[in-house]
């Protein structure tokens, strides 16, 4: 296993849609592995394949006290509610930036080994996925922030949101 360089803005990556994956193999699997480490190196809480470099459809996320969860070709089939979140991205270091997520959201595709699966999120966990299908379909939060006032430069004191 290995730890990937995490590609960051203005990287055009971050701005391709990514392609279904279609074959779980040994690749797909190894690539899996990576983007775990990897996500624990940076200390985040989500990774999508795009922002190690490989337009494909899979993210990882990792959440305080919870399993990994790794998600193939995953898509959101409903939304609820809103809250206003503050969020940071690994491809964007040294800045966080206030915005709406849903509160609740039900996502649905594929484990690691291609079954399929269904899962209802919410808070934290809700935004992890909003923001990681995101990438898939290279979008940034950044895109969904209101205005310039609500992006701010994180200040080297102060505590960060985890990356995603
Ligand atoms: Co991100």
């Amino acid at each position: 296993m290995a730890v990937l360089p995490i590609r960051q803005v203005p990287d055009p990556v971050l701005r391709q849609r990514a392609k279904r994956i279609t074959s779980f193999d040994g690749s797909v699997q190894r690539l899996i592995d990576n983007m775990i480490d990897t996500l624990h190196s940076a200390g985040g809480v989500g990774l999508a394949a795009n922002q190690v470099g490989v337009p494909l459809r899979l993210v990882v996320i990792h959440l305080p006290e919870t399993e990994v969860v790794c998600l193939v070709n995953p898509e959101i089939v409903k939304r609820s509610g809103e809250r206003e979140v503050v969020e940071g991205c690994l491809s964007i270091p040294g800045y966080q930036g206030e915005l709406k997520r849903s509160e609740r959201v039900v996502v649905k595709g594929h484990d690691r080994w291609g079954r399929e699966v269904r899962l209802r999120a919410e808070e934290l966990m809700a935004q992890a996925l909003e923001h990681e299908i995101d990438h898939l379909n290279g979008i940034l939060y950044i895109d969904r922030v209101e205005g310039p006032d609500k992006l701010t430069r994180i200040k080297p004191e102060a505590e960060a949101e985890p990356g995603m």
